[in-house]
């Protein structure tokens, strides 16, 4: 009887330890998770340049006409000052850091809160790093970028990134460092962070550009709202250099190079 009992209290902590550690896709906003199909080698037979061709639910990684990333001269890129566009209500919430191959990101498993853009409310599901920066601003790549995917009810992606330049380190990444360490080349790792509240990560309060693009790994989905910060905030190089550790086995580099405008 004894044994049956601890039978099944281990059986309920091995359930909920699954329960915490295999989170359901649907919530990743759409992102592929499996790290292997493809990479960021220029001139691979899986980088860049092939991922349209590599599975047919990518082909926008191709053919679409609003792919990111892009500088931030491009026309398609409008500068907003009005605060009231971005209504931003992020709170603290239960985060699992996921090492996904190709980056480390950061998942928040409860409501972390959302964002408000043109009275549609966005959710924020996970946060992830690149490195070196995706976007560029006048055509100088930075040091990292950070992506703060959000998702509506219905399935609409906005983005809010960060550039950092190197630096002091920042502040976010220094909380996150000693369960980064831990999954150093351990693909599909996962490591319970606690709370985690996205407010440390510091963005503009005011300054944005914004753009319609896509996400910028497969399936290269569009219609996705950027709202990247216009004030560059720093990192230091060993912060960096943990990140790319991280996932040294599968990308030296992860940032997709810019996208040109494919005539209409
Ligand atoms: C918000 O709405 C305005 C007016 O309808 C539109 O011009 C703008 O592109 C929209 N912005 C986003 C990010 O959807
Ligand atoms: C989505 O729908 C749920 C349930 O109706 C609601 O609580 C939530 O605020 C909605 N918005 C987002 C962004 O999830
Ligand atoms: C991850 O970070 C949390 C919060 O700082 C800590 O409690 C946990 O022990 C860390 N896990 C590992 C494997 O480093």
């Amino acid at each position: 009887m004894k044994n049956m009992q601890s039978i099944s209290i281990f059986a309920h902590g091995f359930l909920l330890v699954m329960l915490i550690f295999s989170h359901p896709s649907s919530t990743q906003a759409q992102e592929v998770e499996d790290e292997r199909e493809f990479d960021y080698v220029i001139g691979g037979p899986i980088g860049p340049e092939k991922w349209g061709e590599i599975k047919e639910e990518w082909s926008l990684c191709s053919t679409g006409k609003m792919q990111s990333p892009i500088d931030m001269s491009n026309p398609r890129v409008e500068r907003v000052v009005n605060p009231y566009t971005l209504n931003r209500n992020h709170k603290p919430s239960y985060a699992t850091l996921k090492n996904r191959g190709h980056d480390i990101s950061l998942q928040w498993e409860g409501d972390a809160g959302s964002i408000l853009i043109n009275n549609t409310e966005y959710a924020l599901k996970q946060a992830h790093w690149h490195s070196p920066s995706e976007h560029t601003i006048n055509g100088r790549s930075y040091d990292l970028e950070i992506h703060l995917v959000h998702m509506s009810n219905d399935s609409k992606i906005a983005v809010m990134a960060v550039l950092y330049t190197l630096g002091i380190r920042d502040s976010f990444l220094s909380m996150l460092e000693a369960n980064i360490s831990s999954m150093i080349n351990q693909k599909g790792q996962s490591v319970y962070s606690g709370i985690i509240n996205p407010r440390d990560i510091q963005t503009s309060r005011w300054l944005y550009y914004r753009y319609i693009g896509s996400l910028t790994v497969p399936p290269c989905t569009e219609q996705v709202v950027w709202m990247i910060s216009r004030v560059i905030r720093t990192v230091s190089k060993s912060q960096v250099k943990l990140l790319r550790e991280a996932v040294n086995d599968y990308a030296e580099n992860n940032a997709r190079p810019i996208q040109r405008d494919r005539c209409k």
